[in-house]
């Protein structure tokens, strides 16, 4: 039997309307806070939550600083730019963030650089930041990322036209707002885009290489739960039952991808971020199809087990006939909910794929959890699928 060690937040709060008891939970980062800075986004001050937030702080006679100029999918040099005009002169005994993705590893780099003496470059990679983080509270926007409760925080190289991460067990926050009203207003695009993004990290979870009980454990709850609300959240967005399921699993999709890796679907939709700009749940969505027929000869029984999990499959289907119905199923969710199918529409083209294929097999933190190893070739292979 192998070691595995997982860590994770301190503490949850899963709820409808949890947002409201932000001001009373802030005790639980145990310590006296004075002075906070909230990273956010637009969408949250059209929707009135920031206003809320900054009001019920204030009646606790708690200072809070606004922050609201994180990039989509930000750069190394915006995160940089933000942190020394408002966050470091803020100077925040703690952060909340209340956002997307985006915004969630923006505060998260935030929480580290206020407390280790370094350039976030320096950062980049595996096991850089020497000292724990400012505590935070994360409260996730989009059901995606799950980034509330991974220990990564990507950021966008645009010279050198990737994406990469930091990895670091001090960028888990000491408390977590699970509320699914937040999310009843997510557009369709990002619903759909951020969904497929959760369940991909639910399913390269637990195809990964280094899958093991743990992360089984929240990988199926999680498609369990995606593959019975995804369409539902989409098609009404007012579901408080298929947002909140949506949520639970994006987190629990977090849970498993901390406890064992996403793999290759990741590791190639970094370049199409990095270069073309296709969103991060996009890339993810339009690549997992053909990434798991790729993978199906190495780990049939396990997609059998994520198909009869989704209620896709039978217990007496063979494993190749139920791995096919999963991946076939995932291309009916991604015409379902409008995924792009096509890299030609962000400009992607035939002469791209070499380098594309070279950018991606360097994601080696990611490739090595694939369960089958892909030459440069088996890459453009997979890019030329979305090339119709
Ligand atoms: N840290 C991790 O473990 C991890 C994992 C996967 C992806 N990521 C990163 O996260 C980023 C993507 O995050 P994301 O997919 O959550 O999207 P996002 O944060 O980039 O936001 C996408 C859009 O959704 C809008 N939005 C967010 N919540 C909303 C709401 N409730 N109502 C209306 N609009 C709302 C935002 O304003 C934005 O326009 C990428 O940079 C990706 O690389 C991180
Ligand atoms: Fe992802």
């Amino acid at each position: 039997m192998s070691l595995y060690h997982f860590q994770t937040v301190k503490h949850f709060i899963h709820g409808p309307g949890s947002l409201d008891s932000l001001g009373e939970r802030l005790g639980l980062l145990d310590t006296p806070v004075r002075r906070v800075a909230l990273i956010t986004q637009d969408a949250m001050h059209r929707l009135g939550v920031t206003e809320r937030v900054v009001a019920q702080l204030k009646g606790l006679g708690v200072e809070t600083t606004v922050i609201d100029n994180v990039e989509i999918e930000p750069t190394l040099e915006n995160i940089e730019g933000v942190f020394r005009s408002t966050i470091a002169p803020a100077a925040p005994d703690a952060l909340i963030a209340i956002g997307g993705g985006s915004v969630l590893d923006a505060a998260k780099l935030f929480a580290v650089m206020l407390t280790n003496d370094m350039p976030l470059k320096d950062m980049l990679g595996i096991d850089k930041v020497a000292h724990p983080g400012k505590p935070m509270v994360l409260v996730p926007t989009t059901s995606g990322t799950g980034s509330e409760v991974t220990p990564n925080a990507i950021v966008t190289l645009p010279d050198e036209e990737l994406k990469i991460g930091v990895v670091s067990r001090h960028l888990l926050p000491t408390l977590v707002l699970l509320d699914a009203n937040l999310t009843l207003g997510l557009p369709k695009a990002i619903t759909a885009a951020t969904g497929m993004d959760a369940f991909t990290h639910a399913l390269e979870s637990f195809i990964s290489t280094k899958a093991n009980p743990v992360s089984d454990t929240f990988a199926l709850e999680s498609m369990r739960l995606i593959a019975g609300s995804i369409v539902e959240a989409f098609q009404q967005p007012g579901s408080v039952q298929a947002r909140s399921d949506m949520l639970l699993g994006s987190m629990y999709g977090g849970l498993a991808l901390t406890a064992a890796g996403t793999a290759a679907v990741h590791a190639l939709a970094y370049p199409l971020g990095g270069k073309f700009h296709v969103t991060h749940g996009v890339a993810n969505a339009m690549l997992l199809p053909h990434v798991m027929a790729f993978n199906l000869d190495s780990c049939a029984a396990r997609l059998k087990r994520a198909a009869c999990v989704c209620g896709i499959a039978h217990h007496a289907d063979s494993d190749e006939v139920a791995a096919g119905k999963l991946i076939e199923q995932i291309k009916q969710w991604t015409q379902v909910l409008e995924i792009p199918q096509n890299l030609r529409d962000f400009g992607v083209a035939e002469e791209h794929l070499a380098d594309m294929a070279v950018a991606a097999s360097k994601v080696t933190r990611l490739m090595i959890n694939n369960p089958k190893a892909l030459s440069l070739d088996d890459i453009q292979q997979l890019y030329r699928c979305l090339l119709p």
